[in-house]
């Protein structure tokens, strides 16, 4: 650990250090549920809020001035690398990503383009650089990216996808195809997550939303080497936090293709898949995003019960088992955010 990294509850608990209490923020910490974006989002696409470095940065610091959370995570999204890559796709009214163009042969996939992420995505990187200097070190800055499956999914399906049906068959099919296409996207998002540190993040988050629709033995033979791969090609100048939902059946396979923590969602008590992963890894999650519609009470409960869990063992990063709702009263966030402050202060 470093000097820096000394200073942050976060980055000391990404690392297994103790700290003072533990440290939390919030998955999709920057976005609808804060009237301040929905202001902003009134002006502006949600892409053209990504592209546009000062809004960019704008909204990564929304969160940061209303609560105490204890890092901030730049404003993008996972699918930002893909169009330099050359896949289209828009956000539908309502709908999420839309891809025109889904790719399923060799022939589409050959001709994805191996990003250069400084100057394909330059908003990218002068949002992380403006962020830092606002921020005056106030909470570290997270960068993040999607992990190689959940973003083949997209590539693969065209959009958001229930059973997964053509990445399946295409990973079941056409070995060649597969591994091509995920061959591509784990070299582009070594050159991504790479470029974010160059710029100035200070942890890495990888997210994996969707790969919890695998069988443990698929997830060992399609996925994992992609994603240790990944990885591996970021280094260890940063933490890296692996995330996935509905992980539970693959959380020592996941921490087999590494990560400094290991994300969980709700469906798993924590205390139980700490000890699964060992203590040698440090952990994430993992409140239900629901609990937050209160009553407060409840979220009292329910922040309670994961820290029990934890044991006070250093290593423990509170967040969500996933994103924010967009409906989610504010004031219960930052009862959250003080609550777990409060309970776990050693
Ligand atoms: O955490 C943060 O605050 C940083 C910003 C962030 C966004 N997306 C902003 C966003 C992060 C880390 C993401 C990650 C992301 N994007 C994931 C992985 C996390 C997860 O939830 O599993 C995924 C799967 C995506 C893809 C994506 N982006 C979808 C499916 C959608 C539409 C559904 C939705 O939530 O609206 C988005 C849009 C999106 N990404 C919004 C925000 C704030 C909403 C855009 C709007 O204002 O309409």
């Amino acid at each position: 650990m470093n000097e820096m990294e000394k200073q942050y509850p976060f980055l000391r608990a990404c690392r297994r250090q103790p700290t003072e209490y533990t440290p939390i923020w919030l998955m999709r910490q920057a976005g609808r549920y804060m009237k301040e974006y929905r202001a902003l989002r009134k002006k502006y696409s949600f892409l053209e809020m990504c592209k546009n470095p000062e809004i960019a940065a704008q909204v990564t610091l929304q969160p940061i001035e209303k609560f105490k959370l204890d890092a901030a995570i730049i404003f993008s999204d996972i699918l930002i690398p893909l169009e330099p890559m050359g896949v289209e796709f828009e956000f539908a009214k309502g709908e999420g990503p839309v891809f025109h163009h889904p790719l399923r042969e060799m022939r589409d996939i050959e001709k994805l383009r191996i990003i250069e992420p400084e100057e394909d995505l330059p908003f990218l990187t002068k949002a992380i650089q403006i962020v830092r200097k606002e921020l005056q070190g106030k909470t570290p800055l997270i960068g993040f990216s999607g992990a190689p499956f959940t973003l083949a999914s997209y590539i693969i399906e065209g959009g958001h996808s229930k059973n997964y049906i053509l990445t399946k068959s295409l990973m079941y099919q056409g070995r060649p195809t597969w591994n091509a296409l995920m061959e591509k996207i784990s070299e582009v998002l070594i050159r991504y997550l790479n470029a974010q540190i160059r710029s100035g993040v200070q942890a890495l988050q990888i997210f994996d939303s969707w790969v919890g629709c695998l069988t443990p033995s698929d997830y060992e033979e399609y996925v994992l080497p992609y994603s240790k791969k990944v990885i591996e090609g970021v280094g260890k100048s940063v933490p890296l936090i692996h995330f996935a939902t509905s992980n539970s059946a693959l959380l020592e396979l996941m921490k087999r293709a590494g990560g400094d923590v290991i994300g969980v969602d709700w469906r798993v008590n924590i205390g139980e898949a700490w000890a699964r992963l060992g203590y040698d890894v440090a952990i994430q999650g993992n409140l239900d995003p629901v609990i937050l519609f209160g009553p407060v009470d409840l979220i009292e409960k329910e922040v309670k019960r994961i820290l029990d869990r934890i044991e006070g063992r250093p290593g423990h990063i509170f967040n969500l088992g996933h994103g924010i709702l967009p409906e989610t009263p504010i004031d219960h966030v930052a009862a959250l955010v003080d609550m777990v402050h409060e309970y776990s202060s050693r």
